[in-house]
């Protein structure tokens, strides 16, 4: 070993000892007869301090070309500091130096390595392997670290094995496109990236493992986002020979062992809430239930308190929805003026927004006084259990179109209100979900979840039916702080139910024989009943940071457009290359 001891283990009993430290040059001070040198390594900084009367001329004059970054290698005794630095664990010590070795150079890197760095997105992701000794980057992964051992120990306990399965496969159609890979010894053939092991777990239940579980890589070529990328991590879990509930409390018990152990949280009760209830009280399959607002309609299949008082907007929209917002009566004008800018933002895409105050003095004044009467709009304040000081906030539309901008206003409201703080954790699962949903694009039906989840039994009758709609499954979500972490579902495991599935979704029989064939043909060698989920695994830990942004948990993420900038990837190939692979470009 080239050092005796971290930068982060010497105290006061190390005294007097002779050591060696190893690691980067955070800072040298040259304050006239003393240098002093923070030196930084993973485990922490201690402070290296050379008194230049007393240190030998060679030691003095390889320190002095020292700067930030640098390598170095320090030897010396253990001495307790004059002026100590309760900040740092090692702040009781310090190291007089005796000798110093400089191990690399190192250039000026383009931004400091500091926990507040001055360096841009950009700059810190081209040069990442800086970046991430910085320590706020690398507590990300270190908690990232902690959260998969856990995990391993909580599943590893439960009986469950890790299995490898491959990463050129062939495409399984769960929503996004995939990746591709060309196939040198097949021209014109194509492997495809997993976009999740879903059918290999399924086969591995065929197989008998009967509890599988992998931390594994998965590729969907999708829009980006903050917590999307185009390579992720998925815990990914199958269970047999069980049911909907085993699955719920198995991995309910996942995630509270990983909050007691990574957080130190008791999450209390996971409360579960159908996707119908979902939708009509949040305009959200993954709402986020740290705060109230939920939703009270004025107008829908079930009541109307808007129609007929000459107020166009609201006869002509099926749904008039709002929240009551607690307190915010006083709102100005302005303030009012920004929330309908936001409803109206072509993301959002609200034609207006109503409001109405229960002002303190008890009299109510809305934005449409002129066509409802008092008695009127007492009727609105008690349907939304409103009290004095409290501010409506109404949209109206279509249905579900307009529940989901609602939605996008509560998440607004939730966020001005420092309603949706990140230490606060509240975890719940939404089940029930529709097997199928109708795509107006394509005009044909799509699996919600994806086409091996079953559906609810009782629900089976209409898929002879036709009644597609109506069907619910045997699917679930698990929701985060009003991020979905994770989702899945019990399986069709009978090769009937599954070829009429692909029927329904519009398949062929050729086209399911030559996608679904070897899970078609494994269900008739006894498949027993089974069912799983997987769980985002960079997502869970941003959680567990409290952070929306998956990329900071990531070593080496890419950037929105895809890219990594770092090694600049994509990129060109050979010629030679792309001749072997047979592939013209234009
Ligand atoms: P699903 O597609 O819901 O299910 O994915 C499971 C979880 O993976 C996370 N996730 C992502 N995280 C980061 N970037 C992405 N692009 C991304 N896409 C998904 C989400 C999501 O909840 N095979 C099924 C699971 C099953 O049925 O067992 C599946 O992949 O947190």
């Amino acid at each position: 070993m080239l050092r005796t001891h971290t930068n982060g283990e010497l105290r006061l009993t190390d005294i007097n000892k002779e050591v060696t430290l190893c690691g980067w040059v955070q800072v040298v001070r040259d304050k006239g007869g003393m240098i002093y040198i923070d030196l930084r390594d993973r485990y922490g900084i201690t402070q290296l301090i050379l008194e230049e009367s007393k240190t030998d001329k060679a030691v003095l004059d390889t320190v002095r070309t020292l700067s930030r970054e640098f390598v170095i290698a320090a030897t010396g005794t253990v001495i307790e500091r004059l002026a100590k630095n309760d900040k740092i664990p090692t702040g009781d010590v310090e190291l007089k130096v005796s000798n110093v070795t400089i191990l690399n150079p190192a250039k000026l890197p383009p931004f400091l390595i500091e926990d507040k760095t001055d360096g841009g997105d950009d700059i810190r992701m081209k040069y990442r392997y800086l970046d991430l000794r910085r320590n706020p980057v690398r507590a990300n992964l270190v908690l990232r670290h902690q959260v998969a051992k856990f995990t391993r120990n909580y599943l590893d306990n439960q009986d469950f094995i890790e299995v490898e399965t491959p990463v050129l496969i062939k495409s399984t159609p769960e929503g996004a496109r995939d990746f591709v890979v060309p196939s040198r010894m097949n021209p014109g053939e194509f492997y495809a990236l997993p976009q999740s092991p879903q059918t290999f777990k399924q086969l591995l239940m065929v197989s008998g493992f009967d509890r599988y579980y992998q931390i594994v890589k998965c590729f969907r070529d999708e829009d980006l986002r903050a917590d999307r990328q185009p390579e992720f991590t998925q815990i990914d879990c199958e269970m047999s020979f069980i049911e909907q509930e085993d699955i719920l409390n198995m991995f309910e018990g996942l995630i509270r062992h990983l909050f007691t152990e990574v957080k130190g949280i008791d999450i209390g009760e996971v409360s579960r809430m159908t996707y119908a209830h979902a939708m009509k009280t949040y305009g959200s399959d993954k709402p986020d239930i740290r705060f109230g607002m939920e939703f009270k309609e004025l107008k829908s299949e079930d009541i109307d308190l808007t129609s007929g008082k000459g107020f166009a907007v609201f006869d002509d929209a099926n749904t008039v929805v709002g929240i009551c917002v607690k307190g915010c009566a006083e709102y100005t004008r302005k303030q009012m003026d920004e929330l309908t800018d936001f409803v109206k933002r072509p993301q959002i895409g609200a034609k207006g927004m109503i409001y109405m105050r229960y002002n303190a003095d008890g009299t109510l004044k809305s934005s449409v006084d002129k066509f409802y009467s008092e008695e009127d709009l007492k009727q609105w304040a008690t349907t939304f259990g409103a009290e004095k000081g409290d501010l409506i906030l109404i949209l109206s539309g279509d249905g579900d179109k307009v529940r989901k901008q609602l939605n996008e206003l509560r998440l607004e409201m939730g966020n001005r209100l420092g309603l949706r703080n990140p230490n606060n954790y509240s975890v719940h699962w939404v089940v029930d979900f529709p097997l199928l949903e109708y795509g107006e694009e394509d005009d044909r039906w799509f699996a919600m979840h994806h086409p091996f989840t079953s559906p609810k039994p009782e629900d089976i009758q209409y898929l002879a039916s036709g009644e597609y709609g109506k069907i619910r499954a045997n699917a679930y979500d698990m929701v985060i702080n009003g991020v979905e972490v994770g989702g899945g579902s019990i399986r069709i495991f009978q090769k009937e139910l599954q070829a009429k599935m692909f029927e329904v979704l519009g398949f062929s029989d050729e086209e399911a024989k030559h996608q679904f064939g070897f899970l078609m043909d494994a269900f008739e060698f006894g498949a027993p009943p089974h069912g799983g989920l997987a769980f985002g695994f960079d997502r869970l830990c941003s959680l567990f940071g409290g952070s929306d942004s998956i990329r900071d948990f990531i070593a080496f993420p890419k950037n929105n457009s895809g890219r990594d900038v770092m090694i600049d990837s994509p990129s060109t190939i050979d010629q030679k290359q792309l001749n072997e692979l047979k592939i013209k470009t234009v």
